[in-house]
């Protein structure tokens, strides 16, 4: 064969195509003919050596790393209606890829925590394509899977000026006609917390009133939110003291923080005696009292991860006594 075709390669350069033999069409006809099935295992094999490291090993890996690539930003995040071992989040995520690919990503288990500790809870993330921007909702009921640790993040939450939420589960990838891939979603979203309450503030505070829930003392508190979050805190009891010395509680009902600035009212039982008493000390008649979380109900249940929180909280707010008295 080899050496039948040689002459004609020969012949073709030297006098040109035009001048093959008028045979050739139907030599190379029969030639296929007779060995069609040696070319079509050759085609298959070929495709198989390119197709099957592509399939099984480039795009696997490139699938990680498109998901490894991508970003994620928390703009929302509600928690409400706590319960001892469940609470409602509601949560609005964006994914940020830079990819010109855009892969569907199925619904998930995702595992949410504070980086590097243990999962609190674990949310069904619902399908989505991964293109840069996609906001993805999760709005569900879910079941706290270690208290510890959501305790931990609760307090993260309230205290800090910034805490990371990690989200990690194993979605299934798929890019246009390629199959479906396992993939490991493991990101990070730095987030800003409540940051202690700082600029917490009591405005208009009343002594001497009598309020329907029996206490003496009413007025607003104040508190700044400069994170995303909003978190329900339910009926919430304050220990108030002077120096260390107790002057009273006070109480905030159906609490829910929400992002921004949070103006809400208080009431509070202040033993008038006990203040009067101290005042010798404060000249101008401007008290320091210090705030600290007593404890949180809702429905009837103490919730003890957000109680946990609270007791760690140490407010700061002056009181204008001779103003408080007037009126
Ligand atoms: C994805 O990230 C993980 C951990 O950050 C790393 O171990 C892995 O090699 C990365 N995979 C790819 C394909 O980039
Ligand atoms: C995408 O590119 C921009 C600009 O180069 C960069 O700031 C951003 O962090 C990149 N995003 C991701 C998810 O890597
Ligand atoms: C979830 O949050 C979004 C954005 O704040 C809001 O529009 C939506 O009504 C909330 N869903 C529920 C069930 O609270
Ligand atoms: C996330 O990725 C998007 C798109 O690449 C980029 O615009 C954005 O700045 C990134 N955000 C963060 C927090 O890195
Ligand atoms: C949460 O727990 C309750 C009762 O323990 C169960 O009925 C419910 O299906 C659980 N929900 C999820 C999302 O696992
Ligand atoms: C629960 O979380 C705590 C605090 O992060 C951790 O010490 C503990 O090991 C976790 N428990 C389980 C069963 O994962
Ligand atoms: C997620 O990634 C972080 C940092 O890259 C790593 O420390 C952590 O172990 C990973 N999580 C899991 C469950 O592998
Ligand atoms: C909150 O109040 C502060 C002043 O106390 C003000 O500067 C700020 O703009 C307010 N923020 C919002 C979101 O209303
Ligand atoms: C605070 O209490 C301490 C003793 O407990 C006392 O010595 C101090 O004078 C008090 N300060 C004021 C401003 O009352
Ligand atoms: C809460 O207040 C009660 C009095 O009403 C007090 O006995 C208790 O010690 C306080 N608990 C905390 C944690 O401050
Ligand atoms: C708070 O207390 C009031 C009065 O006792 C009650 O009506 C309300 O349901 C309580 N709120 C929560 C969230 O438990
Ligand atoms: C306290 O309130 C009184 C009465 O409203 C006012 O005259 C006084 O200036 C206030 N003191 C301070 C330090 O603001």
């Amino acid at each position: 064969m080899a050496g039948d075709s040689k002459p004609e390669v020969t012949e073709m350069a030297g006098v040109g195509a035009a001048a093959a033999r008028p045979g050739f069409g139907s030599r190379v006809g029969t030639h296929f003919k007779r060995w069609w099935w040696v070319y079509l295992i050759g085609l298959i094999v070929v495709v198989l050596v390119v197709v099957l490291p592509v399939v099984y090993v480039a795009y696997p890996k490139i699938a990680q790393h498109l998901v490894n690539e991508s970003n994620l930003t928390v703009s929302m995040m509600d928690l409400s209606d706590p319960s001892p071992t469940s609470f409602v989040l509601n949560q609005t995520n964006i994914i940020g890829t830079n990819s010109s690919f855009h892969p569907t990503i199925y619904s998930f288990s995702g595992g949410v925590s504070l980086a590097g500790l243990a999962a609190f809870a674990h949310v069904q993330i619902p399908k989505f394509n991964a293109h840069n921007g996609v906001v993805v909702e999760v709005n569900q009921r879910v079941n706290l899977t270690n208290e510890t640790a959501f305790a931990d993040f609760c307090r993260a939450a309230i205290m800090s000026e910034e805490f990371q939420l990690n989200v990690y589960g194993r979605p299934g990838l798929k890019q246009g006609g390629l199959p479906k891939k396992p993939v490991t979603y493991n990101h990070t979203a730095t987030m800003k917390g409540f940051n202690k309450l700082q600029g917490f503030e009591l405005l208009d505070m009343h002594i001497g009133t009598n309020n329907s829930d029996g206490t003496n003392a009413n007025g607003y508190v104040y508190i700044p939110n400069p994170s995303v979050i909003s978190i329900a805190l339910g009926n919430l009891t304050l220990n108030l003291a002077v120096n260390n010395t107790a002057i009273g509680q006070a109480y905030i009902y159906d609490l829910t923080l929400r992002p921004g600035n949070n103006t809400v009212p208080m009431t509070a039982n202040v033993s008038e005696l006990t203040v009067a008493g101290m005042l010798s000390n404060y000249p101008d008649y401007i008290l320091p009292i210090d705030i600290t979380g007593n404890s949180t109900v809702y429905n009837n249940q103490v919730i003890p991860y957000i109680a946990g929180a609270l007791a760690e909280l140490e407010l700061r707010a002056e009181l204008n006594v001779t103003q408080a008295l007037s009126g």
